[in-house]
């Protein structure tokens, strides 16, 4: 996240011209158009229309300047004084925890072992890993968020199945079958060998295929062998392009274990570094407690860290320095963890966020915030030049919020002066009540 921000709305303008007959298969969606195309940047457009063509947003501007009556189009929503954002899009979560959100009273190593090892377990069946993939992805659409960066388990077929899921909802996933072949219950453990092939032949089968792509998993340093963490390495030459997501430094005594584990390794940036996973398209979540040498290192590979304020004050594994990132020039993505993470909501994380920074006198702004969990986070994610905005040519991927379905916010909002104090309010105390309507390559997969 960078530094703020001095807001001047700015208004859209009529885009590229729109034929009637491409009108005549369109669908047209009227509301208050925001986007935020950087950390200091938000587009306003009070009465705006957006045209849907082919999965895209084919014409965004005025509703004074639509060319054509509604009528016109094939299909026609009107969303009134709704907001009609960018998807948002989350940068790390598990497909298999949601069962375990909100589970009492331990930090992460116990966490995982009491509560979260026997949850994934339950994708070792296909069937349940079919229909719990269902669940988290619309789970995700009612929270209002289009695109993820998300952990699968141990099990290929489970994997396959929330591979097959996001493609039957044409959602952008990034995902991946978690490695781990040590340090685990012997139920959810693979080997070098195994999770290696297992890991190709989803890459053979998911990675580019539409919107999805692929994420090689180790799921963090202390459940990997060197062979397997090797092995991971290797995948790289599978594809092109392909992702690496994983834990770094989340807790204390998660540090200090690694450094038991891997006495040859400087840090434990380092072990990821020396078997070649520290790259552009390596998303390591938390990043709690990196040393002075760990955050060079992922400067200098423009690793991303995904940041967890939810997981991270839920578990109580400490305080992301938002400050020392940015002296650092580290990318960011804003991520949920769901479920060391306590709301899929990505207005829960960035207000979350907001209080970390808080608590170490760092003010993250709204239009931060919003930027992030949006473009910013797209960004992180290399995936900006489809998703993120409102521009012409993205893909349609869409939340509609009603900050009249808020009690509290509408009262706040009564009173504020701006459209920032309005964003920053709703980012307080909004959550997934707000959404009337997620929209996935032009198609409405949710409403309410
Ligand atoms: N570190 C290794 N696995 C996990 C996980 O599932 N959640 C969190 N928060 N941290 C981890
Ligand atoms: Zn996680």
């Amino acid at each position: 996240m960078t530094r703020p921000a001095k807001k001047t709305p700015t208004v859209f303008k009529a885009s590229t011209p729109l034929s009637q007959e491409v009108a005549a298969r369109a669908t047209v969606l009227f509301g208050q158009t925001i986007d935020f195309p950087e950390a200091d940047q938000v587009r306003h457009c009070s009465k705006a229309a957006l045209v849907l063509v082919d999965g895209r947003i084919a014409w965004h501007g005025p509703v004074a300047e639509l060319p054509y009556a509604r009528q016109a189009f094939a299909r026609a929503e009107d969303y009134g004084d709704a907001w009609i954002l960018p998807g948002l899009i989350d940068t790390h979560v598990h497909a298999a925890q949601m069962p375990v959100i909100a589970s009492w009273g331990e930090q992460l190593l116990d966490w995982l072992n009491r509560y979260t090892f026997p949850a994934e377990r339950r994708f070792e069946d296909p069937a349940i890993a079919r229909q719990q993939s269902n669940v988290f992805l619309d789970a995700l659409l009612a929270h209002g968020t289009t695109t993820a960066m998300v952990f699968g388990t141990v099990h290929e077929a489970g994997t396959d199945a929330l591979f097959d899921a996001a493609h039957k909802r044409q959602m952008a996933l990034i995902a991946g079958k978690v490695l781990m072949d040590r340090n685990c219950p012997d139920y959810l453990s693979d080997t070098a060998d195994s999770g290696f092939d297992a890991s190709a032949r989803l890459i053979h089968r998911w990675h580019g295929t539409d919107r999805l792509h692929y994420a090689i998993t180790p799921r963090f340093a202390p459940t990997s062998t060197e062979a397997q963490l090797e092995r991971a390495g290797a995948l790289h030459r599978e594809a092109d392009g392909l992702y690496m997501q994983t834990h770094v430094s989340e807790n204390q005594d998660e540090v200090n274990w690694v450094q038991s584990l891997f006495p040859n390794s400087r840090d434990y940036v380092d072990v990821y570094q020396h078997y070649g996973l520290l790259h552009d398209r390596a998303v390591l979540a938390h990043g709690i407690h990196l040393t002075d040498r760990e955050w060079s290192a992922l400067r200098e590979h423009q690793s991303r860290i995904a940041v967890c304020p939810t997981s991270n004050t839920f578990l109580g594994s400490g305080l992301f320095d938002f400050a020392r990132a940015e002296r650092e020039g580290v990318a960011l993505g804003l991520a949920s963890d769901v479920g060391g993470g306590t709301s899929l909501s990505q207005l829960v994380s960035a207000a979350e966020a907001y209080k970390v920074g808080q608590l170490q006198g760092y003010k993250l702004t709204a239009n931060q915030l919003w930027h992030q969990v949006t473009s910013g986070n797209a960004r992180a994610l290399h995936l900006d030049s489809q998703i993120g905005t409102l521009d012409t040519g993205k893909m349609a991927d869409l939340v509609v919020l009603d900050t009249t379905r808020n009690t509290n916010l509408s009262a706040r909002l009564a009173q504020v002066e701006s459209l920032d104090e309005a964003l920053f309010a709703t980012l307080i105390l909004g959550d997934e009540r707000l959404t009337r309507a997620t929209w996935v390559a032009g198609e409405r997969l949710y409403h309410q």
